[in-house]
């Protein structure tokens, strides 16, 4: 049609215009079928290579944090074997993803040359003119590699539009309860006190919401109370944690801090409220300062108060820059202990009414073990800390334990009185530590009783 309609506007001048625009719709037309094949085929290639390569940067980023670890237990043969399929498999998508290419370049580049050769037997026939095909020809070349260049790109834009479905695909992730809520100005120093009841609280997690992990827990946790969580592995100690910082929302039943709903409360009024010193203690990249006083709230002399009252006071002196030292990347440059030793300071800083120890000793030295428990006996008086622990001894001395089993929550009373019984959760614990662990262990709880 579009041939035929400048053919008749243009005359013989036309002739060269008519001449491309047949070039053109040819082309098009003759490649329409190979694009759209093409574009749908390295689509769902790029599909295939987008997930195919996030196990595999996944993986090495999690080997490289774990290098020092993988080395020292001589597992780096294993971390190849589970490297190698993965890098199998995202180059088999990219290979095939080249392979397309090269299959459509070539299909694209033959339909030029069958195209060039068609208007050059024309013109060996005399049935156009020869310049008019020699100039047809030269433009139509460049023409055609323009074309080339336009339908690949094309198809690269369509392919790259995979990201961007993933990307909407993560938009559409169900996200936290909000951060911020109207209710959190109207408790500016919440939580005073640091009581903690649970009622009645159910939880599972969404991945498979028909389990429940937490069955109708129910407790009070009085202010400044020391409370020892304790229980086989699996039975749910982490998860009533994960309820506690709401990282999972419970299915029923309410958990109440200082008797305020935390369901009501915004995530990062609830958050920053409670201090967590996780079982791998981990700081941040600056010095020793920023990271005990971050927003700078604190005089030189109140963080070197709580240097002492941890044990740490001797060790920052006799560090060239003191509270200036540079803290490297995640505190690499300072031992376990002393890591969460600092964490131990910062909650004493930050005068914070709950504290929450997730087996906080369970990667550090023995002396590091023994200030850690000084420090809980005799700075952490006032407030209220909640510690799933596996070493018995360091929290036979509680005033409370919690001990659940598959999510029920089976017994909640002092250590003496539980050790009293035959069958509870903790004296089983403890006498699996041996008689002799045992008679200390009695002897903890019984000081701590009296
Ligand atoms: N993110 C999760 N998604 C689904 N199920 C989970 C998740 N985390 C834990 N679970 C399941 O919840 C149950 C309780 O796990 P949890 O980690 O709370 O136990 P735990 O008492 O802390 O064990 P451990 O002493 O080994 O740390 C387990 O059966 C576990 O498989
Ligand atoms: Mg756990």
């Amino acid at each position: 049609m579009v041939y035929c309609y400048l053919a008749f506007i243009n005359g013989y001048y036309g002739h060269f215009i008519t001449i491309y625009a047949h070039w053109i719709w040819r082309s098009v037309y003759s490649y329409f079928p190979a694009l759209s094949f093409y574009n749908a085929s390295y689509r769902e290639l790029k599909r295939l290579s987008s997930l195919s390569k996030s196990p595999l940067l996944s993986h090495i980023s999690e080997t490289s944090h774990g290098l020092d670890t993988i080395r020292a237990y001589g597992l780096q043969s294993q971390f190849e074997a589970l490297l190698l399929p993965k890098i199998d498999l995202c180059n088999q998508s990219h290979l095939l993803m080249v392979h397309a290419q090269f299959w459509f370049n070539l299909r694209l580049k033959l339909l030029g040359c069958l195209l060039v050769l068609a208007l050059i037997l024309l013109g060996v026939n005399g049935l156009l003119n020869s310049s008019i095909v020699g100039f047809a020809v030269t433009i139509g070349l460049q023409l055609n590699e323009e074309l080339n260049t336009f339908l690949m790109n094309l198809g690269l834009f369509e392919a790259n539009m995979v990201a961007v479905e993933r990307l909407s695909a993560y938009i559409k992730i169900p996200s936290e309860a909000p951060a911020i809520c109207p209710i959190d100005s109207s408790l500016p120093n919440w939580p005073c006190l640091g009581t903690i009841e649970f009622r009645n609280v159910y939880m599972s997690y969404p991945r498979n919401p028909e389990r429940l992990i937490l069955k109708n827990v129910s407790f009070v946790i009085k202010a400044g109370e020391k409370v020892g969580i304790v229980g086989r592995t699996g039975s749910g100690k982490s998860s009533m944690m994960d309820t506690l910082f709401r990282i999972v929302e419970p299915r029923s039943g309410a958990i109440l801090i200082d008797g305020q709903d935390i369901s009501q409360l915004g995530l990062s009024k609830l958050r920053e409220s409670i201090e967590m010193i996780p079982q791998v203690a981990i700081l941040f990249s600056g010095t020793i300062q920023s990271n005990l006083d971050p927003q700078n709230k604190h005089t030189a002399q109140e963080i070197w108060d709580v240097l002492e009252k941890v044990g740490l006071r001797q060790f920052v002196a006799g560090l060239q820059d003191q509270l200036d030292s540079v803290v490297e990347n995640g505190g690499q440059n300072f031992s376990a202990g002393q890591r969460q030793l600092l964490l131990f300071a910062g909650v004493l800083l930050k005068k914070a009414k709950l504290v929450v120890l997730d087996e906080a000793s369970s990667s550090v030295d023995v002396e590091s073990d023994r200030l850690i428990q000084i420090c809980l006996q005799k700075e952490f008086s006032g407030i209220t800390v909640l510690c799933v622990a596996h070493r018995l001894d360091m929290i036979a001395g509680f005033d409370k334990i919690l001990g659940l089993n598959q999510g029920i929550l089976e017994e909640f009373d002092t250590p003496a009185n539980l050790l009293a019984q035959t069958n509870s959760i903790f004296k089983q614990l403890v006498d699996a530590t041996g008689p002799d662990n045992a008679v200390y262990l009695h002897k903890l709880a019984t000081v701590s009783n009296q």
